[in-house]
């Protein structure tokens, strides 16, 4: 059995908590979170210790590998606290919101063997990781072009827009890792567009957009467009298409049941949206826990780690720089 603490008892933490206790070779040993009532009410609930600080945490022998689900600005702290512990990690998304952070992070866990896996969780998602199967069986020939369609159900709260890092970091940084995923190759460059039309007024003055379009190429011409909104009226909007020279693979939408109704007056009237990630991505979720429980039993590398974290926050990085000059964006310019 593997045993996991948890560190961050907020929205993501309490699931992955819950996840891990349930998970058959791994157990939940216990819970941090800096603010007492969030870390108390999950380990009364699921019958675990209360770490006292995530210091206690990183020398209990009794904790095997942690799951790192605070708010952003700590992960890259707890990073570097936990490999210096030896201790196995998953850690939420993004790395930091800062690229040179990142990198500093980079520079000071280099050289350690400790397994980093990095929670891009819709890599999990049974029917997005058909489509990247799809086409490694060669099912839709040479892969040309792939769309990538992301729409929250609605904006978020202003205090939450407001520290996010900007839709880029925060948002399409799921889409950036889900293009490198499905293109199974590098990124060359990257030209974005922004606009203000679902709160014109909170992304004025936030300096971020809430609706964009991402368009990036690859060396050997492989094409991916990314679309996002911050508020799709009809719900959760996740999809993902591969277009190839001998045919196309799609990962659809979730509804809540298979059910399509048809009338005099409608055909294939379906049932809402699942809404919102912890709901739409339940499964992938799960998944991530054993891919991450099965790496460290393994003793091999997680199949997404941090590099793949820092180099989906360079692609946010040039959209943005996209963006703010007008124009296409080589990733060499990030180093
Ligand atoms: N993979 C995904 O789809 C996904 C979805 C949502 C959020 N996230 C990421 O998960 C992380 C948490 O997001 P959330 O929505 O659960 O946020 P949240 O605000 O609900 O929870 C964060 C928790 O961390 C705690 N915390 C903050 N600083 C701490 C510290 N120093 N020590 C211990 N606890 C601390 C807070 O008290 C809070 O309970 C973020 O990095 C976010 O980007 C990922």
């Amino acid at each position: 059995m593997l045993k996991i603490a948890v560190l961050g008892c907020g929205r993501i933490g309490r699931m992955h908590a819950e996840n891990i206790n349930s998970h058959q070779r791994a157990t939940l040993v216990g819970v941090y979170d800096v603010v007492k009532e969030a870390s108390r009410s999950v380990a009364q609930k699921l019958g675990v210790r209360e770490f006292e600080s995530a210091a206690e945490i990183f020398a209990s022998a009794e904790v095997d590998a942690v799951l790192i689900a605070t708010s952003t600005a700590t992960h890259a702290d707890f990073i570097e606290q936990a490999v210096a512990a030896g201790k196995p990690i998953l850690c939420e998304k993004p790395i930091d919101l800062s690229l040179a952070r990142v990198r500093c992070c980079a520079a000071r866990i280099a050289g350690s063997d400790v397994p980093i896996m990095l929670g891009f969780v819709r890599r999990f998602d049974t029917g997005h990781r058909a489509v990247r199967q799809a086409i490694e069986a060669g099912q839709i020939g040479e892969l040309h072009q792939v769309v990538i369609t992301s729409r929250d159900p609605d904006i978020a709260p202003d205090a939450y827009i407001e520290v996010s890092g900007g839709i880029f970091r925060d948002m399409t940084i799921h889409d950036f890792d889900m293009a490198r995923f499905i293109l199974g190759e590098e990124i060359e460059t990257v030209t974005a567009a922004g606009a203000r039309l679902v709160s014109p007024a909170l992304m004025e003055r936030c300096d971020d957009w809430d609706t964009v379009s991402v368009l990036m190429t690859t060396a050997s011409g492989k094409q991916c467009v990314i679309g996002n909104s911050r508020r799709a009226v009809y719900g959760y909007d996740q999809r993902v298409e591969a277009f190839g020279n001998e045919g196309m693979a799609i990962s659809e939408n979730r509804t809540e049941s298979n059910l399509r109704l048809s009338r005099a007056t409608f055909t294939d009237q379906a049932p809402p949206l699942q809404n919102f990630f912890i709901e739409r991505y339940a499964q992938a979720f799960a998944s991530e826990i054993d891919a991450f429980v099965n790496a460290v039993e393994k003793g091999v590398a997680p199949e997404v780690g941090f590099d793949d974290g820092e180099k989906a926050l360079m692609l946010a990085e040039a959209a943005l720089l996209s963006v703010r000059e007008g124009r296409t964006v080589r990733m060499e310019e990030l180093g």
